[in-house]
């Protein structure tokens, strides 16, 4: 690793599920000019994998296996990154609420959270990352000179995702998808390992009542403030 690939500032946005923090952390890689690492998709992938590998999820050694073996890359066309699974585009089959629920679960076993953690320190490169998450400023990047915790109310983050999902011709129960939300917070908020919780130098933002270009313009303020 280069002086300058191992300096390279990074900006951590971790947060619950639905918090925005996706579509923020994307935003802002792209107005920065940064790489992103969207490392929710590695814990879906390795979810995956087990999946159609007929793991059975309770069975930790193997799913740390499966998850210290991924065959994954991250292809870029037209400024939307796919996640490709050996060799084959999984970008939408990793957004199934199936696949969700399996990624909360493996993300709870600490020798998956080992075995990903390399993989995620090797996407920060010059002139810096921007990475988004539950653990990424306590965690992965903890000298991130700016770190961001993301929150909203738990049932507007199951409101953007029900309008998300019909959107896309997808019908489902709004009611489903809050108890979906709670079983992952909770999930996310309880495990030993890592539990998603705001860095001690963390900023928090609630965008509960903010849309996201006001959320975008405060995390550039800080970015100005931070880095440079
Ligand atoms: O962010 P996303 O919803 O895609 O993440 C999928 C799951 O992966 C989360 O529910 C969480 O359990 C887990 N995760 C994690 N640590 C991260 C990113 C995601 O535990 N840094």
């Amino acid at each position: 690793m280069t002086e300058l690939t191992k300096n390279a500032p990074v900006v951590t946005i971790d947060g619950p599920s639905g918090s925005g923090k996706g579509t923020i952390a994307k935003l802002l890689a792209d107005r920065l000019g940064f790489a992103l690492l969207d490392s929710g998709a590695l814990y879906r992938l390795t979810a995956l994998a087990a999946l159609n590998a007929g793991v059975d999820l309770v069975d930790e050694a193997r799913v740390a296996d499966i998850a210290a073996n991924l065959d994954i890359r991250f292809a870029i066309a037209d400024g939307e990154v796919s996640a490709v699974l050996g060799g084959v585009d999984v970008s939408r089959d990793i957004r199934m609420e199936e696949v969700s629920m399996a990624a909360s679960r493996v993300a709870a076993v600490p020798a998956v959270r080992e075995a990903l953690l390399q993989r995620q320190r090797d996407f920060r490169a010059a002139p810096g990352l921007v990475a988004d998450g539950r653990d990424m400023g306590t965690t992965v990047f903890p000298d991130a000179p700016v770190k961001i915790f993301l929150t909203a109310s738990a049932e507007e983050r199951a409101r953007r995702r029900y309008a998300q999902l019909q959107g896309r011709g997808v019908s489902v129960s709004l009611r489903d998808l809050l108890e979906d939300i709670r079983a992952r917070d909770d999930r996310d908020m309880n495990r030993a390992a890592s539990p998603l919780a705001p860095a001690e130098d963390a900023v928090v933002l609630d965008s509960t009542d903010i849309d996201i270009e006001g959320v975008l313009q405060k995390v550039l303020e800080l970015v100005q403030q931070r880095v440079v």
